[in-house]
């Protein structure tokens, strides 16, 4: 299995162009089953989870052309007609969010089968929001066997509704608004998510004919159309790589340009890395991010739906508090069960105790490197970040994690001054 040797202690000095976000490419791609045409798709990230992804609506009869160049990538998505309406329990295991095709499939077909994708790392993760909300469309849906079959009495069509969730939901709210696309009449998303990724998923769904209103804000208004058509959408850079690599350079002390990102959709993110001494400069695409002289200040962070300060980033800036000046509170909010990099972090000196959804990070003046191993993606990547700033080497094994979720992650730190390399059982390569 390979793992990921580093070599801590560099500066990380240099520019790094952020990639399209996973987290926008994902339902995007599911939504292309929402039509007969081709959907068109520029800046999709090369990645393990958008290959299961491809992989899936393959299997559903969706027909895949790679497009674009290296550093410009594009898939065309052509799904005349949708052969399977079942995600089998071997794709969505691998990846959660394969549930997204539920939506668009009752939507287009009125029916699918999705194997439940079950407990993982994180946390126990339900989908019983987006099952109330297919209900409440008109599906009929079954749990059995380890699959939730939804389909609607003589295969009709979903009827608009009013979703009120009780907590925003990302997935569900994406899912919600796919089905309601091509509903009868009009469906009304309550208390919905607010994330930049529902934005971009509604940008392409209304370039394919789709009426939607309000998407970014708590209230999404969808009018359902008979058909949709094709489009060509870009996908959204990817907030999240953007503030681990904001991270990394504070953890660092380096000095990073980040590239092709809208630097206001991680204000939450960069108030809170100037308020630990970081120097911010944005621009209309792309921000640099300054470590302070002196080392860092720690911050208190309570992770929050969009625009709190996401989850996702949670365990990169715990590592960079584990170096900072005092003592910080780090409170996970959205995911129980999301603190599995704080033992890892312990065995690299850390100091850190954690109480019911709370860390206590006291600082101390140095990690130092160990072999180590993580169980999520956001956890791996924290893991990588302490190791470029402790002193000494580190290993970190099963990073299969990080391959589903950060493109070129070791070419994109070694370009910057990172001396970090990716071995394989056989041999030891560095990779540019
Ligand atoms: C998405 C992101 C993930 C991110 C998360 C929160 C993708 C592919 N993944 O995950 O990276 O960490 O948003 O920003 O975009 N919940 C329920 N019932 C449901 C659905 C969710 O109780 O039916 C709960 C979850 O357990 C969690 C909270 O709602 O506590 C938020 O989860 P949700 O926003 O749905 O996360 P995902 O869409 O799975």
């Amino acid at each position: 299995m390979d793992r990921i040797r580093i070599r801590g202690g560099n500066r990380l000095v240099g520019t790094i162009p952020v990639s399209g976000a996973k987290n926008a490419a994902l339902p995007i791609m599911a939504a292309s089953l929402l039509t007969s045409e081709p959907v068109r798709l520029e800046n999709v990230p090369r990645l393990a989870d958008i290959e299961s992804m491809l992989a899936l609506i393959g299997e559903l009869g969706a027909t895949i052309r790679r497009a674009g160049s290296p550093g410009e990538p594009e898939l065309e998505i052509g799904v005349p007609r949708v052969t399977a309406t079942e995600a089998p329990y071997d794709i969505v295991r691998k990846m959660r969010a394969s549930v997204l095709v539920l939506g668009p499939l009752v939507g287009r077909c009125g029916r699918a089968r999705v194997s439940l994708p079950g407990g993982c790392a994180i946390g126990t993760r339900p989908i019983d929001l987006h099952l109330a909300g297919l209900r409440r469309m008109g599906a009929n849906i079954d749990l059995s066997g380890g699959y939730v079959e939804a389909a609607l009495p003589r295969g009709g069509r979903l009827h608009g509704a009013r979703h009120v969730f009780p907590i925003p939901s990302v997935g569900a709210t994406e899912n919600l608004m796919m089905a309601a696309v091509l509903a009868r009449g009009e469906s009304e998303l309550v208390n919905a998510a607010r994330e930049p990724e529902i934005v971009d998923l509604a940008d392409c769904l209304v370039a394919m004919g789709a009426q939607i209103e309000g998407a970014g804000t708590d209230v999404i208004h969808i009018s359902g159309r008979e058909t949709l058509g094709g489009a060509t959408h870009r996908i959204t850079a990817d907030r999240i790589e953007a503030g681990t690599y904001a991270i990394a350079a504070c953890i660092t002390g380096g000095e990073l340009e980040l590239t092709g990102i809208r630097p206001g959709l991680l204000e939450r993110v960069f108030d809170t890395l100037s308020a630990a001494g970081a120097r911010i400069d944005a621009a209309a695409d792309r921000v640099r991010v300054t470590a302070p002289d002196g080392g860092l200040r720690a911050v208190d962070v309570v992770t929050e739906p969009y625009p709190g300060f996401p989850t996702d980033l949670q365990a990169q800036l715990m590592a960079c508090m584990t170096i900072a000046d005092g003592s910080s509170l780090i409170t996970e909010t959205i995911f129980e069960n999301r603190f599995m990099h704080v033992s890892e972090l312990v065995r690299m000196g850390a100091d850190i105790t954690v109480r019911d959804g709370s860390a206590r990070v006291n600082g101390i003046h140095g990690l130092a490197g160990a072999p180590v191993m993580a169980t999520d993606l956001r956890a791996s990547v924290s893991l990588v970040l302490a190791g470029l700033a402790a002193n000494g080497e580190t290993t970190i094994n099963r990073i299969y994690h990080l391959d589903r979720g950060y493109e070129r992650l070791v070419g994109k730190l070694v370009a910057c001054g990172a001396v970090i390399e990716r071995e394989t059982d056989a041999d030891s390569v560095q990779v540019a």
